[in-house]
């Protein structure tokens, strides 16, 4: 087996959106050596992807806003399953968090008296969301780049796919993978490592995520005995593009809706008034994606099979200015003048509730110096996301994460990754190049391919016991073909290569789906059973757990920590209390 590179440091970082960084940026404070590691380019991620802005109670343009009403809103909006500690960490400190990343030299949008604005946004009670235009983001982004790289501190590794995280039985050593440029293979010795590499759509058909956003943390974290939380819970964001087909998927900021965009049906109905007369448009992700989803099976859908939204009504110089993206999305992508025309929308998958299970203090997860932020980890959200908490959740608990990981390095004896290690996952990796097993071996694209329609039409939006059923016997079967994956070509720049690692992580983590999907028996939240239309009051005491036993995965139903009194009573301050609570 051929030498690695070899790398050592205090605090791995593995992923680079906004988690990864603002993480890398508070272990580099720390005063700790720290390696960054990306499988895509430092400010490209789907952070991106969250447009209309980042949640916190400033009240710089509803004053009763605060962070108990804040707190109210995202657990009611997750039903209740949240971790109620995380919800109130992430409601006091998002606000520091946003006045942090202005100081940082983030622009916002701003109002009449110079605060920062906010904006309506789903089942929020106040106008809370701090935001760009419709670039949020990717402003975020920019600023957290900006801060790491100024101060020098990180060495970040761009275009390095890790495969294995290895842990010596007491806690984590490092980690491997290899170089996507050329193949060669790195060893990363670190005393923790945080692990941010986002969410996982790409198991589904129809998404608003990048390449990029195939499970591998969350598959790495679960091989190395890491527990996953919550992972039935899958965010269907309810405006993605429909058409053209190339574009179908692509996310429509909520910030549409926000800024008073309306929903309507193929009878210029604005259906919404049936499914939550009070919120309209401005619902929960999960109701709104629902109604939409309703409207097309009752015959009521757009001619490409979605829902017309519309903001015309609001000008276009005004369009132009609060949502410059969409505006350009449209005309480029479906040659629709938005202040002219309404677009047209569905559901697409966006998001992904569940995650590595954390500490609400620390992010540690169940493994000894590994750590998870973002949407990588789960807790926060509950059932169901509100918009605008994950730019918050991000620099948040990645600050969070980052901290404890450094604490972690600092009271911790250096690590180093066994040889014997790097030998087996060697073998591992590289045999999609080698002749195959049988036959002419299984394209990864096709497998890929496969599961995507097992995932969106089985465990989508709509689920029952025989489709999650079937989904599961998709999978299995999938499994097994993986075994003999078979690409041409060697390892410098070869796409379909590391499309094998990635059909591997999105196998493990669609199997976590839809094993906890089947366990939870009733609707709640994202998770809509036709076969349980309704809440369970024990179900609701529970969260679901997925952990490897030997080589199979099991999910376990996990009371969760109850909520104290003091805490219940804040619930009250949200202003859809009575409605949701029922
Ligand atoms: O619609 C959006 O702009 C998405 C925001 C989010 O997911 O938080």
């Amino acid at each position: 087996m051929e030498t690695p590179e070899t790398r050592t440091c205090d605090v791995l970082v593995i992923g680079a959106g906004g988690a990864g960084m603002r993480a890398a940026i508070a272990a580099t404070e720390a005063g700790c050596s720290t390696i960054v590691v990306t499988k895509s380019l430092l400010g490209k991620a789907h952070t991106v992807m969250a447009e209309g802005g980042i949640a916190a109670a400033l009240g710089n343009v509803d004053p009763d806003d605060d962070w108990k009403v804040h707190f109210a809103d995202t657990m009611l909006g997750g039903q209740l399953l949240n971790n109620w500690r995380m919800v109130e960490i992430y409601a006091h400190e998002v606000i520091d968090r946003v006045r942090e990343l202005e100081s940082w030299g983030g622009l916002f949008d701003r109002t009449p008296a110079g605060g920062i604005m906010q904006r309506a946004f789903g089942a929020h009670s106040w106008k809370r969301l701090c935001h760009v235009g419709d670039r949020t983001g990717l402003e975020l982004i920019r600023t957290c780049q900006d801060r790491l790289t100024a101060t020098g501190k990180a060495d970040v590794c761009m275009e390095y796919t890790l495969t294995k995280l290895v842990s010596d039985g007491n806690r984590i050593v490092g980690a491997i993978g290899y170089k996507r440029s050329d193949g060669g293979f790195v060893v990363i010795n670190a005393k923790a490592v945080v692990l941010a590499t986002g969410g996982w759509g790409k198991m589904f058909r129809y998404t608003s995520n990048s390449w990029e956003g195939t499970g591998d943390g969350a598959a790495m974290a679960y091989e190395v005995g890491a527990e996953l939380l919550d992972m039935e819970f899958i965010q269907f964001h309810p405006t993605g593009m429909i058409w053209p087909p190339g574009a179908r998927g692509i996310l429509v900021t909520e910030a549409v809706r926000g800024e008073g965009g309306y929903l309507y049906n193929s009878e210029g109905k604005r259906f919404m008034f049936e499914y939550d007369p009070k919120k309209l448009e401005l619902s929960s992700r999960d109701v709104v994606a629902r109604s939409i989803y309703k409207e097309v099976k009752a015959g009521r859908g757009t001619p490409h099979g979605g829902a017309y939204l519309d903001i015309r009504h609001r000008g276009g110089d005004y369009i132009k200015r609060k949502l410059p993206s969409m505006y350009e999305q449209f005309h480029a992508l479906a040659a629709v003048d938005i202040t002219k025309e309404p677009m047209e929308v569905a559901p697409t998958i966006h998001y992904t509730m569940g995650g590595i299970k954390v500490d609400p203090e620390t992010a540690a997860s169940t493994v000894p110096g590994l750590y998870a932020a973002g949407e990588v980890a789960g807790g926060l959200h509950g059932a169901n996301r509100l918009g605008g908490n994950s730019l918050g959740d991000i620099l948040v608990f990645g600050r969070r994460a980052g901290e404890a990981a450094a604490e972690f390095a600092k009271s911790h004896e250096a690590a180093s990754v066994p040889d014997g290690e790097l030998d087996a996952e060697q073998k591992r990796v590289l045999a999609p190049l080698a002749a195959p097993e049988k036959g002419e071996g299984e394209n990864p694209y096709l497998l890929h391919e496969a599961l995507q329609w097992a995932m969106q039409d089985d465990a989508g939006i709509a689920r029952t016991e025989e489709s999650l059923n079937r989904s599961l016997s998709a999978i299995q079967e999938l499994k097994g073909r993986a075994k003999n994956m078979h690409v041409p070509g060697g390892r410098t720049m070869n796409p379909g290569w590391h499309t094998c690692r990635d059909v591997e992580s999105m196998l493990t983590v669609s199997e976590a789906i839809v094993r906890s999907a089947i366990e939870r028996r009733e609707s709640r939240g994202s998770q809509w059973r036709l076969d349980y239309l309704e809440k369970d009051p024990e179900q609701a005491k529970v969260n679901y757990v997925t952990y490897r036993n030997g080589d199979s995965m099991a999910v376990k139903p996990v009371p969760h920590d109850p909520i104290p009194k003091e805490k219940e009573e804040l619930l009250h301050h949200s202003r859809f209390y009575e409605e949701k609570k029922a």
